[in-house]
């Protein structure tokens, strides 16, 4: 079996298993402790954070773990805007479910307006459109770094260019784009990480956010994390997140130039086999390990079953909200008519791919022509 779905997660990483499995058993204690037990997890954690920290280029204390990156999303969204005196956030259509009901409840329950900023059709959010948004009451301007449906990477260092001379912060959903991208250069204040996208264990994540942008907790408790997510912490979780970021990391340059150029073949490849192919997002401003497309006059649905009995694992476009067959609200946004919308397929690579581009595309062509013939 071929599993092209990484975007949704990734398998754990061996050396991110056996980084973690001391605080899970011998080193169990909990950091709030004060014996040698919860010391030694303790220690553990704030080693965790020093490392996250590094990879993103942010201090250890602007580091906050969280259950993943919907927490993450969640915490930035609402504790940004409800510790600003600010009652606008900015956002854009092609976003994380976690940041557009982030949205809507401060919406609905805060008075809070929400801008969707438009993108263009590959999903870009342009500079000169954020610029034109911003307001002198803007709490957040919050984008994904890359999207998870179609691949599509904002120029970010040109719109956090745009938020830092109005002084608003900019937090960025970087979910996708962290074991691909750079972290550290962004010029955003604030970063979404997941560690299971990146070969750590679901229910690991991380928002890092600068110390001077005020939040406001959304879990009251304990005090943990400086006062910023109550809850004894994962701590096992921690160190296999940061193990498993610090090893993308250096791998990075090798890794998403390796599959880039896979990605490139395999996209050439099917758009020459299948004639209904068209691909989605930007032609060279994506992830590495994306290639999605829509296949006109099929169901994306019939040909992932297609592709599966061929062996091959992947996803609609549509991030699969619970069952639903609704078409991409990130193809809607980017202007793609419903009916087509719902024939995307989206393949997402992990860092150590080696396959045959064009096998794969013989069989992504297979399955297409077997739904368009139907059967
Ligand atoms: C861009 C993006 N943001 C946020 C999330 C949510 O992360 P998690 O699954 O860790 O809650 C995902 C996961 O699908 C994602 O792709």
């Amino acid at each position: 079996m071929l599993y092209l779905d990484n975007a949704a997660t990734t398998s754990v990483r061996p050396e991110v298993l056996e980084a973690m499995m001391p605080y899970l058993t011998r080193w169990f204690g909990n950091p709030s402790s004060h014996h040698t037990v919860g010391e030694a997890a303790a220690d553990a954690l704030s080693d965790a954070r020093a490392r996250v920290a590094r990879v993103v280029g942010m201090r250890a204390s602007d580091v906050v773990f969280t259950s993943g990156g919907t927490e993450a999303n969640n915490l930035a969204v609402k504790g940004i805007t409800l510790a600003s005196r600010g009652n606008h956030v900015v956002t854009s259509g092609i976003e994380h479910e976690s940041i557009l009901e982030s949205a809507d409840f401060l919406a609905r329950l805060h008075h809070v307006d929400v801008t969707r900023v438009p993108v263009d059709e590959y999903g870009r959010v342009h500079p000169e459109e954020l610029a034109s948004a911003l307001r002198d009451d803007t709490a957040l301007v919050t984008l994904g770094y890359a999207n998870n449906e179609v691949g599509t990477v904002q120029e970010v260092r040109a719109l956090s260019a745009v938020t830092r001379e109005r002084g608003i912060p900019l937090h960025l959903d970087a979910v996708q784009a962290a074991g691909w991208l750079p972290l550290a250069d962004t010029g955003a204040d604030g970063l979404s990480i997941a560690g299971h996208k990146l070969g750590a264990p679901k229910g690991t994540g991380a928002l890092i956010v600068r110390g001077r942008v005020p939040l406001e907790p959304l879990l009251h408790g304990g005090g943990q994390e400086r006062g910023r997510r109550s809850g004894t912490e994962d701590v096992a979780g921690a160190v296999g997140l940061a193990t498993a970021l610090e090893l993308a990391e250096s791998e990075r340059a090798e890794s998403s130039a390796r599959v880039a150029a896979l990605r490139d073949a395999f996209i050439a490849a099917v758009l020459s086999r299948v004639e209904s192919a068209t691909l989605t997002g930007h032609p060279t401003g994506r992830l590495p390990g994306t290639a999605s497309f829509t296949f006109a006059l099929t169901s994306g649905e019939a040909v992932l079953l297609e592709l599966e009995r061929r062996g091959i694992v992947s996803s609609s476009g549509s991030a699969c909200a619970a069952g639903s067959d609704e078409p991409s609200h990130v193809l809607l946004a980017m202007g793609v008519a419903p009916e087509v919308a719902q024939t995307a397929v989206r393949f997402t690579f992990p860092h150590e791919a080696r396959l045959d581009p064009d096998a794969l595309a013989a069989a992504v062509a297979a399955s297409v022509t077997a739904v368009a013939s139907g059967g």
